[in-house]
């Protein structure tokens, strides 16, 4: 007894119910009872038949489902006439029509909306999730959970709903089949069992051939990934011809594999008629020619078994549909259970602003067990600009995550004011910082949302008056203008249509539109040639004083006006001080530094 509970526990169908119903909600019940409704229906209109057949041939009605009919339709006060049984048959048929459609319509219902649930549920998880935990992931576990995966969770979801629909329908059929005939019932059932049997073999069969389709799709969406990012490299190089004969064998494999998975459903869908009429035919042939059977018992009977039978051999087609999508719903709960443990927990802390003093006390940062950055002290006050130097690897760019409070400190505290960071509402302090980084993110889209995130779109000409403005600021003015459509030119995948330092300058652009308090630039210039590099010294300049800044760099000709400055040396901060302090003292680690770079103030 406790290995079957256990079995059940275990069991997916069970495991499924529950997610299909989290997901559905009322929708489920609500589903389950307009399939019985439309069940019931095609019972009533099949067996109506029945006493019309009588009527119509002046028989006695010699089954006991006739005799129901017609007492219930004599409780209700109508008289079984030919005209009053036929009209309720019309009546029938019509709210069946409607009835299918809303069990049609509500299915599909619940499919959409699920699908569309769980997009915004998953998006939203991605907004809460951890910097720490992204860190981990590649990006294209996400993207894969968000397209391929949910699409095959409401697959499984529409071959459940329809696996439902067939049981729901086959139960029904079964009572008014063993009142009519019991003998010829249970034997059409030994037939459908057999049946079941051979067809579940064949649908096992096609499980596997589709559990080795998913992993070669997968194998040839890499490799095409692969040879699109390398593209230019083998254009220039002649060799694509290698790459594409790999691929080429993979992509025939594929087809034939796919083919063989039709050919099976092809097995299925053709094997169902001639089961149910071969079994109708011995059925028709033992009553009229052996038993000389009544005739309207025979053909209602025959159209009963013959839906029920048809309903049954559906059954495993769909449970193999089923089974072929049900790894998506667990990989989407996979995702999603992972995702909601790894919200970044804020604190309730509701600042208007941060022209407040930035500190950060006696921080140390750990990945692992690996010192990343040991007791530092940073203050950052309101207006100020700050610059952070130091060598590749040093930590800067864990530094930019600890104040945007993306990392948290192992030990030590980062305050604001005089709030604590872990008690401050980090999402909406977000808002009021830029970041202008090395490689700059661009959206395939046009310079006008790349620069403003999609905000012009929803409003007035403010919006495109701002825009315009922040793109002459940030001296993009000029290439902007040569673009074929102006600020509505599309920038292409990262940004390909334009230049390093263009796009450097787009992001600069950005910041000046959003408008921040704290604006941070992370090796802004390092990638950048000299002409580009002073452009954007420019732009610093003109913001200086306006807004607090924190200039991140290794090249120092990038810093040298700020208001102070740290030296960051294998994690820790070993010199700090105004350039003029810093440089002055002829055994700093700056003035080697200004030495080496071939600076001199
Ligand atoms: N996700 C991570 N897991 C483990 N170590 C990391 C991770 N990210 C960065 N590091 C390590 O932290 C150190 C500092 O990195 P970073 O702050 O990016 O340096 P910088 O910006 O100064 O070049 C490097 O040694 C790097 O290997
Ligand atoms: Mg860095």
């Amino acid at each position: 007894m406790n290995k079957i509970i256990n079995k059940l526990k275990n069991s997916i169908w069970i495991k499924y119910i529950g997610i299909f119903y989290q997901y559905a909600r009322w929708r489920f019940p609500a589903l389950l009872a307009i399939t019985t409704v439309t069940g019931m229906l095609n019972v009533i209109g099949i067996t109506m038949l029945l006493p019309i057949i009588n009527l119509a041939f002046n028989q006695n009605p010699d089954n006991k489902v006739s005799e129901y009919i017609l007492t219930a339709l004599d409780d209700i006060g109508i008289t079984a006439t030919i005209g009053s049984l036929l009209i309720i048959l019309v009546v029938i048929y019509s709210i069946k029509g409607f009835a299918v459609m809303a069990q049609i319509y509500f299915s599909g219902h619940i499919i959409t909306t699920v699908k569309c649930d769980i997009r915004k549920k998953i998006t939203n998880l991605l907004n809460l999730m951890t910097y720490r935990y992204y860190a981990d992931q590649s990006s294209g576990t996400f993207t894969n959970v968000v397209n391929q995966e949910v699409n095959r969770f409401s697959s499984s979801m529409r071959a459940f709903c329809r696996l439902i629909i067939s049981i729901i329908h086959a139960l029904l059929y079964i009572p008014a089949a063993l009142i009519i005939n019991p003998t010829i019932t249970l034997i059409f059932f030994l037939i459908g069992a057999i049946s079941f049997i051979f067809l579940r073999k064949v649908s096992n069969n096609t499980a596997k051939l589709s559990i080795n389709i998913t992993k070669l799709n997968n194998k040839i969406f890499r490799l095409l990934i692969q040879t699109i990012q390398s593209f230019s490299y083998l254009k220039a190089t002649s060799s694509f011809l290698n790459v594409s004969n790999m691929l080429r064998s993979e992509i025939n494999d594929l087809a034939k594999k796919e083919l063989k998975i039709i050919f099976n459903i092809a097995l299925l869908e053709s094997l169902k008629e001639p089961i149910a009429v071969i079994a109708l035919v011995a059925f028709i042939y033992y009553q009229v020619v052996i038993v000389d059977g009544n005739v309207a018992n025979i053909m209602i009977l025959s159209l009963i078994l013959y839906r029920l039978l048809i309903l049954f051999l559906t059954i495993p087609g769909d449970h193999q549909k089923f089974n072929r999508t049900v790894g998506g719903v667990l990989s989407v709960e996979k995702t999603i259970d992972e995702l909601s443990s790894n919200k970044e927990i804020e604190g309730a802390k509701n600042e208007a602003d941060i022209l407040k003093e930035i500190k950060f006390e006696n921080v140390y940062f750990k990945y692992d067990e690996k010192v990343i950055l040991s007791d530092i002290s940073i203050n950052i006050k309101p207006f100020e600009t700050i610059g952070i130097v130091g060598d590749s690897g040093a930590g800067k760019t864990t530094l930019f995550y600890l104040l945007t409070g993306l990392l948290k400190p192992s030990s030590g505290r980062i305050m604001l004011g005089n709030i604590d960071y872990s008690s401050l509402k980090l999402s909406e302090m977000r808002r009021f910082i830029g970041y202008v980084t090395q490689e700059p993110f661009m959206f395939d889209d046009t310079i006008a949302n790349n620069v403003s995130l999609w905000e012009a779109n929803n409003s007035d000409h403010l919006h495109d008056s701002t825009i315009i403005s922040a793109i002459k600021a940030a001296q993009c003015e000029g290439f902007v203008n040569d673009m074929p459509s102006g600020l509505n030119t599309i920038l292409g995948e990262k940004g390909i249509k334009i230049s390093g330092g263009q796009r450097q300058r787009i992001a600069i652009a950005r910041e000046l539109f959003k408008d921040p308090q704290l604006l941070i630039f992370d090796e802004a210039t390092s990638a950048l040639d000299s002409g580009t590099e002073n452009y954007i010294k420019q732009e610093i300049a003109k913001i200086k004083g306006k807004k607090t800044m924190l200039i991140i760099a290794h090249r120092l000709s990038t810093i040298m006006d700020c208001d102070r400055v740290y030296i960051l040396s294998n994690g820790s901060i070993s010199e700090t001080g105004t350039t003029r302090e810093l440089y002055d003292n002829k055994e700093s680690i700056f003035f080697d530094m200004c030495q080496k770079q071939g600076i001199t103030i």
